[in-house]
């Protein structure tokens, strides 16, 4: 069998080269079972599959998994640590930005992407970073809250 290799959250796995003409979001969902990445509407309009890609979030359920290969993939599993969740994760919970959670893996990728660049951003600056995230529950406001909030915790 030829096979490819993959790098998600610092790991290298090989794969079914025959794998590299799915979208990257169904090889981790399916072939790796690294679930955390949803799949909301599946045309690059929701941010629900958002991973990263050599640290830019990226919509994964448009992106070929051949162009993936070579680059660093981190996924909402990638984000905590082995004890600790990431301080977005725990600012969501705190402020109640997660309802169904189902918009929550997409959100905090793209809100690490931003505080990875730019560690204060200002509220325009997070709604900015998130405009390609769809959330149905929340209206928006506490996760925006939440954004900030992480980014005064990192910054402390
Ligand atoms: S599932 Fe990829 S953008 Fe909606
Ligand atoms: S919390 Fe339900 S879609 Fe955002």
């Amino acid at each position: 069998m030829e096979t490819i290799n993959i790098n998600v959250n610092e790991r290298e796995y090989e794969i079914d080269a025959a794998y590299e003409k799915e979208t990257l979001l169904f090889v981790l969902r399916e072939v790796l079972n690294l679930t955390g990445t949803k799949k909301g509407c599946g045309t690059n309009d929701c941010g629900a599959c958002k991973v990263l890609v050599d640290g830019k979030p990226v919509n994964s359920c448009v992106l070929m998994t051949k162009k993936a290969v070579g680059k660093k993939v981190i996924t909402i599993e990638g984000i905590a640590n082995d004890k600790e969740l990431h301080p977005i994760q725990e600012s969501f919970i705190e402020k109640g930005a997660v309802q169904c959670g189902f918009c929550s893996p997409g959100m905090i990728i793209s809100a690490k992407a931003l505080l990875d660049n730019n560690s204060k951003p200002t509220r325009e600056e997070v709604r900015e970073a998130l405009k390609g995230n769809i959330c149905r529950c929340t209206g928006y406001v506490k996760i925006v809250d939440a954004v900030l909030d992480a980014s005064k915790k990192m910054n402390a």
